[in-house]
């Protein structure tokens, strides 16, 4: 059996942390977890593992150029710029709709991405990603790598963001296959695992066991057996997910 502390901090890193107009950024991603999506699209980054595990799904799906990165990694002051130069162009209701409040977009945490189908004059705010085709396909297999569509059409009222076809998060497996089996979007997910206290009770899913642990002191203690991988997310409001993996 293996200890380990998990300190405050904790609460505003990780896979899962809920970024949304409620939840602003704690903890700004570090630079050198940032990777460009491949040598052709160098200015677009990503959080490391987010962008391996792209590049396998793009991969499985054989899309060579027929899907592209349009948007990843923003610094605050890129996002600022984004809201300004929209409210400008689009108006107020369309800005509140598409872009996200600037210290309030995933996008700055690296772990989000716009794809849109290759074509001429592709959309900064809005690129094409249909419901059809190559790009169907990718969604189809996303959640097997991590990637969840963020904002649905049918959780607009929760999101309180339109419905982009193009934007991909990255939360990590299996937590991406389980939202889609529940029909959840993120803020219903962090929300749900509240019920499944560390060492109380756990969310089973295959080979994994997932559970949350409120954080209010700088001292914390998690147990592993040897035969367990773990992995430790804030949520990015009070608290951590555990995810324990056993080993075959
Ligand atoms: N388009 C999403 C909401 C963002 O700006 O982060
Ligand atoms: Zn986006």
């Amino acid at each position: 059996m293996e200890k380990i502390v998990v300190k405050k901090e904790e609460i505003y890193k990780g896979n899962l942390i809920l970024v949304n107009r409620e939840n602003d950024i704690k903890e700004k991603i570090k630079e050198n977890n940032l990777k460009p999506f491949d040598k052709e699209y160098s200015d677009i980054l990503l959080e490391n593992n987010a962008n391996i595990e792209l590049q396998k799904a793009l991969n499985h799906i054989k899309s060579e150029n027929k899907i592209v990165p349009v948007s990843g990694y923003r610094t605050l002051e890129e996002q600022k710029e984004i809201y300004q130069t929209s409210l400008k162009e689009n108006g107020e209701k369309f800005t509140k709709q598409y872009v996200a409040y600037p210290n309030c977009s995933e996008h700055q945490t690296g772990l989000a991405i716009d794809l849109g189908l290759n074509q001429e004059n592709i959309d900064f705010i809005r690129p094409s990603f249909p419901y059809t085709g190559i790009c169907q396909e990718f969604r189809n297999i996303a959640t097997k790598y991590g990637f969840i569509e963020r904002y649905t059409k049918n959780k607009e009222n929760i999101t309180k963001i339109s419905s982009e076809e193009w934007h991909f998060r990255y939360v990590g497996y299996p937590h991406s296959e389980i939202m889609k089996q529940n029909n959840q979007c993120l803020e219903e997910y962090i929300k749900y695992l509240e019920k499944f206290e560390y060492g109380k009770s756990v969310l089973s899913y295959k080979d994994y066991e997932i559970s949350y642990m409120k954080i209010e002191e700088d001292f914390n203690e998690i147990f592993i057996k040897e035969n367990e991988i773990i992995d430790i997310s804030g949520n990015n409001i009070d608290g951590i997910i555990i995810t324990k993996r056993r080993k075959r």
